[in-house]
């Protein structure tokens, strides 16, 4: 049976992947502002009843880290009640629901690879938010997937990225912090694996994600610092002649004033994805390098 699956955040780095990955599992409807916005909990809610999907993926998020310390309640609108109420039509529903979170719910002390069962502590609005969504959709249980997932980047939107590819067309020396550690996560390969484990459902998905409801973390294997994710995005340019930087320098954190404060080492453990549905995203630069071709 061909599930009717509606995805929200189609226009993200992640839902653009999905569209496309989502594609062969069923009939996709897909939203994004200003069509839905999801703010607005009462027109979510009609979109969902209206269309009765059987499986609800959520990569729709306020995700300006910066921003979202500014905006504050919107940021929680998006992040948490919205998912919330994605998670309880859900039910009523007796769908399936995927939702993303992240490694920014964690205040980055612990100086190893975070597990799920860790303690999240954020540190940001944007992290704190998150995390109010991650308790929500728990909290209303049922055939829940929560992925925590960390340094999503593609070409689409203004991420790091893109944004280390234009600096270095138009500056000569580049300063990026070494403190910050993560893992980067190609958005098409987290939105591979997302669809993988959907047609590991074998055409009864929910009854399936309920056997394996929870959270998990998944995001590109290994780690590293912002400063060698920049050195190898500008190795991997597959049009380095545009670059006139010649100078990548490292730097700190606190030489760069921010309105949020970031997490120093959010790298994710993601073994609880092997085991339970034996995925495991390849090594960062391995799919840097794919991207970058
Ligand atoms: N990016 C990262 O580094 C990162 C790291 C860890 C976890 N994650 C999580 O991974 C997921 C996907 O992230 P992403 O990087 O793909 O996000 P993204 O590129 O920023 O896309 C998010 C989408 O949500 C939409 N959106 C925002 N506010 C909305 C509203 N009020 N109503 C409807 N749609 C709205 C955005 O539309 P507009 O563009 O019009 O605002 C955008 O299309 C999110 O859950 C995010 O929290 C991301």
């Amino acid at each position: 049976m061909r599930s009717k699956i509606l995805l929200f955040g189609s226009h993200g780095q992640l839902g653009w992947e999905m569209q496309r990955t989502l594609a062969p599992l069923g009939e996709v409807i897909a939203f994004d502002f200003p069509e839905i916005d999801l703010t607005k909990p009462e027109s979510l809610r009609n979109v969902l009843r209206d269309y009765a999907p059987q499986i609800i993926i959520n990569a729709a998020a306020y995700t300006n880290v910066d921003k979202a310390e500014s905006e504050p309640e919107l940021a929680y609108r998006v992040n948490a009640e919205a998912p919330g109420v994605m998670a309880e039509e859900a039910m009523r529903l007796n769908a399936a629901f995927i939702h993303f979170s992240t490694d920014y719910v964690f205040d980055g002390k612990k100086g190893s690879a975070y597990v799920e069962t860790d303690t999240p502590n954020p540190l940001n609005i944007y992290g704190k938010t998150k995390l109010s969504g991650d308790l929500k959709v728990q909290e209303v249980g049922g055939s829940f997937l929560i992925f925590r997932t960390s340094w999503v980047y593609s070409l689409r939107h203004g991420g790091f990225v893109t944004k280390v590819l234009e600096w270095a067309r138009n500056q000569e020396t580049l300063r990026i912090v070494d403190d910050q550690i993560g893992s980067p996560t190609w958005a098409r390969m987290l939105a591979e694996a997302t669809a993988q484990v959907i047609a590991q459902g074998r055409g009864e998905p929910v009854g399936y994600l309920r056997e394996k409801a929870g959270l998990y973390h998944l995001a590109g294997s290994g780690s590293c610092s912002r400063y060698v994710w920049a050195e190898a995005i500008l190795q991997l340019d597959s049009k380095k002649e545009e670059q006139v930087v010649t100078k990548l320098l490292p730097a700190k954190s606190s030489e760069f004033l921010t309105p949020a404060e970031r997490p120093v080492n959010t790298a994710l453990e993601c073994n609880r994805s092997k085991i339970i549905f034996n995925i495991t995203l390849p090594c960062w630069k391995f799919a840097l390098r794919l991207m970058s071709q």
